[in-house]
Formats: C-alpha cells, sequence, structure tokens
C-alpha cells in the first residue's frame, strides 16, 4: 500500500504519470466521473485549511466517491483526549483513503504505521505539504511546458513555509534548477532542506535579501506568507510580517514570461493590482490542485 507523505515518496517517473493523468482528466472529465464509484475519502483536518481540504473533497466528490471528516480538531475525540494512532485506527474502519492535515511534524507518518487505508499528507506544521508540491509542479509545467531548466525564487518566509520545502525537495531531481532564496535573516531556510537537500544534490542557489535584485534573474517567483501560526513571539511576526510586498512597481524589472506562483492564502505579500497580470500563476495553481487531487486519489486507490 502506497502513501503519500512526502514528495520523495513518488519517483519522477511517477509524478509526470500523476501530470498525464490530471491533463487528460481537464480534457475529459467524463471518462472519469464513475471512476471511485463507492470509494471514500476521508478528510481529518486538525489544522485550517480551505484549498487543500475542499479541493480534495471536490477532486473526489468529480470522481463519483464520497467524502466524510473534520475540518476542526475540537469537533473530534481528539478533544477528549484520543491519540492521533486511535484516530486513524477507527477511520480506516470507516474509509478507504485519508487525508490528513496536523501542526505537527511526522504525524502523517505515525498515522502511515497503524492505518489500513493509504495515508496522504496534506501539510505537517513546518515540514512538508506534497499535494500543494504536485500542484505546482503541474501549475510550472503548464506555464513553462518543462520541469527543469529554469530559475526559480523562493521569497518570504522559507523556514517555516512547508511548501516551499516540499518544493525544492521535488526540483532537487531535476536538472539545470536554479534557486534564488530570498528571505531575510530570520526566516531562512532550514539547515535540513540546505545541506541535506540543495547542497547533497549539488543545486545551484543563491541566498538573498532583496527581491529587487533578484527579479530581472527569474523564470518563476515563488511568493509566500509569513506563517504567522508557526511564530513564538507575536513582536516577531509583526516585525517580519511585511518584509516582502509584491506590487507592479517591482515587477518592472522582471521578465515578459516571469510565472508568479503562491500557494495561498496571501495576507499583504502580493498586492491586488498584480492580480489581473497575465504573469500571475496563483489562482491557476488553486483550479490545478483539483485535477491533481483527483489524479493522486486514482494512483493511490489503484483505479488507474
Ligand atoms: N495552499 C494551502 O495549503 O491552502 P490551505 O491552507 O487553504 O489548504
Amino acid at each position: 500500500m502506497k502513501n503519500l507523505l512526502a514528495i520523495t515518496d513518488f519517483s519522477n517517473k511517477e509524478i509526470d504519470e500523476l501530470i498525464h493523468i490530471a491533463e487528460d482528466i481537464e480534457k475529459n472529465p467524463a471518462k472519469y466521473q464513475e471512476k471511485a464509484k463507492h470509494k471514500k475519502l476521508a478528510t481529518l483536518f486538525f489544522e485550517p485549511s480551505t484549498r487543500t481540504r475542499l479541493s480534495f473533497e471536490s477532486a473526489m466528490l468529480s470522481l463519483g466517491g464520497s467524502v466524510l471528516g473534520f475540518s476542526d480538531a475540537n469537533s473530534s475525540s481528539s478533544s477528549k483526549g484520543e491519540s492521533l494512532s486511535d484516530t486513524i485506527r477507527v477511520v480506516s474502519c470507516y474509509s478507504d483513503i485519508i487525508a490528513m492535515r496536523h501542526p505537527k511534524e511526522g504525524a502523517p507518518l505515525v498515522a502511515s504505521n497503524v492505518a489500513s487505508v493509504p495515508i496522504i499528507n496534506a501539510g505537517d506544521g513546518g515540514h512538508n505539504h506534497p499535494t500543494q508540491t504536485l500542484t505546482d509542479l503541474l501549475t510550472i509545467k503548464k506555464e513553462k511546458g518543462r520541469l527543469d531548466n529554469f530559475t526559480i525564487g523562493f521569497c518570504g518566509d522559507l523556514k517555516f513555509g512547508r511548501t516551499v520545502h516540499s518544493l525544492i525537495q521535488a526540483l532537487a531531481r531535476y536538472k539545470g534548477i536554479k534557486l534564488v532564496l530570498i528571505s531575510p535573516d530570520e526566516l531562512k531556510l532550514p539547515d535540513y532542506v540546505k545541506k541535506d537537500v540543495i547542497e547533497k544534490s549539488n543545486m545551484d542557489y543563491v541566498e538573498t535579501d532583496s527581491l529587487e535584485k533578484a527579479m530581472p534573474t527569474l523564470d518563476v517567483l515563488y511568493m509566500t506568507r509569513v506563517q504567522q501560526e508557526r511564530f513564538f513571539n507575536e513582536d516577531d511576526y509583526l516585525r517580519l510580517r511585511d518584509s516582502y510586498i509584491l506590487d507592479m512597481d517591482k515587477l518592472s524589472s522582471a521578465k515578459k514570461d516571469l510565472s508568479i506562483l503562491h500557494p495561498l492564502p496571501r495576507v499583504n505579500e502580493i498586492s491586488i493590482e498584480v492580480d489581473s497580470d497575465e504573469r500571475a500563476c496563483y489562482f491557476k495553481q488553486v483550479y490545478n490542485g483539483r485535477l491533481i487531487r483527483m489524479a493522486l486519489i486514482l494512483k493511490l486507490l489503484n483505479l488507474i
């Protein structure tokens, strides 16, 4: 039984296959509308979500399956002290596949050790968010026509931004990727990503605190929100939250075919005026998220 706990659980070949299925689903939705009939997806969200939970639910409904779950840990028996392991054993009896989000890093791994159905990590603390990475890869593939040989800038909260960690893990396996890591000192990429992923795979990278200097070099700009929920100190969050605000003025030096990504939700880091620029791809990412999650459900349930 296969799980998706980290993006490295899938080879590049498997990711290519998922992208291919997602593109086919987009072209031929009717072909897939009953593929998961009588299957049940449980969405267990111990942390808030709009896109990930709803896109998973929409994906399963679009495949003819059904969904159950909770969107607030306080409405589950974990609020009475039930362990995660017990919760997963129970939900395994009611569902065919589980997508879970949890504030603790490694919680999906714990869940996978006791589950009798596939586990999908829908975000664990500041660690990983592999289904967002699949969404990002599908978006880059559609926008650029390739997943190799481009320069990508990651800007903002690289310390707590789990989508950044997962996407870098994925890109490390493609050729010709150059990383520009743009952050204040306090929000730099953690060592376990820099040393264990980037340096081990000999990726080309630079670190800077200047979005303006990096801008003209970028093919893809991946903006991130400063993750308020991961800060221990409110003053630090308030000091750092507006470190980077992308507006039309900053975009004046960008390439004409730049692709601007953001996993969303955004707070202030991209001005609304950028939304109507043709380089803005973040709402396309949202659209792609449902397609790739449909492909993922089919793959993990061996329905394709
Ligand atoms: N991108 C993402 O994970 O969004 P949600 O927190 O709304 O699920």
